[in-house]
């Protein structure tokens, strides 16, 4: 359970902590209290990650990579997200849900920004979005903001930004490109952002960012001084079999339990121990049920 008491919202009917809102993230931050955040794409991982306390659920656009086996995020579409983050919605009560708005859907105008914005929160039940960019989306984050919906920030490694900065690179490691970042987080804060990734970072500039803006900094491969630390759910629990990005740390080894399952579950129905009378149903007591004879199988005619 959380040490700092939540200071934003009255308790709610589902427990005694309430709701989660971006206020409370302030207040963690204010009080040096570490921020969690974890990506979550369905249901059944939603409530895990929500009973484990976590303060953020993020319905990351990674879902294309980790869950639609696409090979990056930028094919990602608004239905997409929608569809995932419906599920999400229905399987947490206490954390904040945050969704990505996916590449292309704020891109043109502060007006499509907007209406897309207005569609997660209504048809998905976002509480806030996190759009990727600096101080070139500040426009956007004012129009979100206008709309009364708290705007997640996301600077330094952007994956939406994959072909325009030439792969997946850690950002921000000269003094030009320090400076813009620490520039961009000031320009995004002044536009109203609630909260500010930083992705793919050195820690040194992530604890400069840090230590000069006023929202919350959850960090991912930006070093341990941001305000919180987020990680993508199949990067947490080893769900694949490449090497993570040094970044990561595996807290579990999923993968290894689903795989030792599955094998176990293909011996047992091999070797017809699966299910066992146990896990049969029979007939009502005194039922008298007369078997018909199997048909004969039909020898092979020569
Ligand atoms: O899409 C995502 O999962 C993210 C996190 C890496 C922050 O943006």
């Amino acid at each position: 359970m959380s040490a700092v008491p939540l200071q934003g919202v009255a308790p709610g009917p589902q427990g005694p902590l309430g709701k989660v809102f971006s206020v409370d993230l302030l207040a963690r931050k204010r009080a040096k209290h570490a921020i969690t955040a974890i990506t979550a794409y369905d249901y059944p991982s939603a409530r895990l990650a929500d009973e484990a306390d976590i303060d953020v659920i993020l319905v990351g656009d990674s879902l294309g990579m980790v869950v639609l086996g696409l090979p990056d995020t930028l094919r990602v579409t608004m239905e997409d997200m929608l569809h995932h983050a419906r599920a999400v919605r229905r399987g947490v009560q206490r954390s904040m849900l945050v969704v990505d708005m996916p590449y292309g859907s704020y891109h043109v105008s502060t007006d499509q920004t907007v209406t897309n914005g207005l569609q997660l929160v209504k048809e998905a039940g976002a509480q806030a979005l996190k759009i990727e960019g600096g101080a070139e989306i500040a426009p956007r984050v004012r129009g979100l903001v206008r709309a009364e919906i708290p705007v997640f920030g996301h600077i330094g490694l952007r994956p939406q930004a994959l072909n325009s900065m030439g792969g997946y690179r850690v950002q921000g490691r000269t003094q030009a490109a320090a400076t813009k970042l620490l520039d961009d987080a000031h320009e995004l804060e002044s536009a109203g952002i609630a909260a500010l990734v930083l992705e793919g970072i050195p820690r040194e500039v992530a604890a400069e960012i840090t230590a000069h803006v006023s929202v919350p900094t959850i960090g991912i491969g930006a070093g341990p001084d941001c305000d919180g630390q987020v990680l993508v759910w199949h990067d947490l629990f080893g769900l694949f079999s490449s090497a993570p990005a040094k970044f990561v740390r595996q807290f579990a080894d999923v993968r290894s339990v689903m795989q030792r399952g599955l094998e176990e579950f293909r011996e047992a129905v091999e070797a017809r121990t699966f299910p066992s009378d146990a896990e049969s149903y029979h007939l009502s007591t005194g039922t008298d049920f007369h078997q018909h004879p199997s048909p004969a199988v039909p020898s092979c005619e020569k």
